[in-house]
């Protein structure tokens, strides 16, 4: 699959590319204004240089005795001019010029105006009926170079304004999906069952119908799963009175029969109605397991708990179960105790109904809140033991039973954020039957 953009890098890069074609288009309009604006103010330049110095050259030469010679004009800096300018009679011959003046650049005729030629600007004007004619010249390289800064220094700044913008416009956006990421990190750390509303402040007003709808299909679900859950728990409840009072009648006319086939058949329907009476005090379990109230309001300890459990069991199953409580005063996790006894209820009913009656039953617990709950017996098949945990499933057993005795557990060790593992053969055996159930562990509040 392929992976998504991110919404950050993508407005990064479009903003800032945005942002440069921008630039560059603004940065080609004001060139070409600068430009035009160079051209004119040069322009005007050359050609007041050229009008003050036609009305003095024409004093000058009208001053000169004797033929008409050219002459050079001086500059007061010896060094190389920046305007040369030549002044010529009608015929053309050259009646005065500047200094550095070079006579390639000039045209024999010039035209009156402005010529541009590779590298000069040349402007031309006349007096006294074109018998004084001035040309006058300005390299063009100025004005290159002048248009060349104006275009760099419309140009630098971009330099600095793609990465300002790039990190900006990250740094930004980062900033401003901060309740979006809050959001998602609430719904990862949704526990197993929790489906009450998601609430996050202030999320982006393009967002916050999403969250919404969100929450009105968890509530939606939550309904839902309630009703389904209630009717399960309701219907065994109600069952639970007639079942009673049906055994103790079935009982009493078993007792009642004479001798005989009535009282084998008696016997039989006692027996399918103490199935009947198991099959809903489960469905029971299941119920409670899959719903809420799993998770104690402060951390239980682990350890009476589970004495007490084992201890009762030990009354009635001829003690073949070994428990082994850690060293540690107090092992903590937050675990309705109610959920505690129903999860190990289950585990040691199996362990005691499947195992082996010839080995016992090893229960035990570890500092870190793992318990293990361990019984002896042939080995189960990888593939049956990886769908004993769903619901009515069962391994080859010819003892009656549901298949709901493991869904009830792993729904309520889900439920409180532990996980459980069935490892057949158990571990560091070649026989057996291994439940492992690691709970979170949570250090004990202060009374
Ligand atoms: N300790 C165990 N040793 C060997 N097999 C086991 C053990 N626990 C469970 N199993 C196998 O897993 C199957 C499913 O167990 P689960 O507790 O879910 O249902 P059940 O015991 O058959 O019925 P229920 O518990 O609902 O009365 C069992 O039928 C059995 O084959
Ligand atoms: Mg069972």
């Amino acid at each position: 699959m392929k992976r998504p953009i991110s919404l950050q890098k993508r407005l990064s890069l479009g903003l800032t590319l945005g942002m440069t074609l921008l630039w560059l288009g603004a940065t080609a309009g004001t060139w070409l204004v600068v430009q035009h604006e160079l051209d004119e103010t040069f322009d005007s330049a050359l050609e007041a240089t050229a009008q003050r110095i036609l009305p003095l050259a024409a004093l000058e030469i009208g001053n000169r005795r004797g033929p008409r010679r050219a002459r050079h004009v001086a500059t007061l800096k010896m060094d190389s001019e920046y305007l040369t300018y030549l002044v010529r009679d009608a015929d053309g011959r050259i009646l005065m010029r500047s200094h550095d003046a070079k006579l390639k650049i000039f045209s024999h005729r010039p035209t009156p105006g402005f010529t541009t030629t590779d590298k000069y600007r040349l402007y031309s004007a006349s007096i006294e009926n074109d018998s004084i004619v001035i040309e006058i010249a300005e390299p063009l390289a100025h004005r290159r170079e002048a248009s060349r800064e104006a275009l760099l220094a419309l140009l630098l700044p971009l330099l600095g304004l793609i990465p300002i913008s790039l990190l900006g416009t990250w740094l930004f956006v980062r900033l401003s999906l901060r309740s979006v990421l809050a959001y998602r990190r609430a719904v990862e750390a949704r526990g197993v069952g929790d489906l009450s509303p998601i609430q996050v402040a202030r999320l982006p007003a393009e967002i916050d119908p999403l969250a919404e709808a969100v929450n009105h299909l968890l509530e939606r679900l939550r309904k839902a799963l309630e009703a389904e859950r209630s009717f399960t728990a309701n219907s065994a409840h109600e069952l639970r009175t007639p079942l009673a009072a049906t055994l103790a009648q079935i009982q009493r006319l078993r007792q009642e029969a004479p001798e005989g086939p009535l009282q084998v058949r008696a016997a039989k329907i006692e027996n399918a109605l103490r199935e009947l009476a198991r099959l809903s005090e489960k469905l029971m379990q299941l119920a409670k397991a899959e719903g809420g109230g799993l998770l104690s309001q402060s951390p239980e300890d682990l350890i009476p708990l589970l004495a007490h459990g084992v201890e009762e069991w030990n009354r009635g199953a001829a003690a073949r179960i070994r428990l082994q409580l850690p060293e540690a005063t107090r092992v903590c996790t937050a675990i309705d105790p109610d959920a505690f006894g129903i999860l190990l209820r289950n585990l040691i009913e199996n362990a005691l109904k499947y195992g082996d009656p010839a080995q016992p039953v090893d229960v035990s617990l570890s500092t870190d809140g793992c318990l293990r709950v361990i019984n002896g017996g042939p080995a189960v098949p990888a593939d049956v033991l990886q769908r004993l945990t769903e619901r009515f499933v069962r391994g080859n057993s010819e003892t009656s039973g549901s298949g709901l005795g493991l869904a009830i557990a792993q729904s309520i060790v889900h439920g409180v954020g532990g996980q459980l593992h069935l490892a057949s053969p158990a571990s560091g055996r070649d026989d057996g039957f291994e439940v492992r159930v690691q709970f979170p562990q949570q250090t004990p509040t202060q009374p």
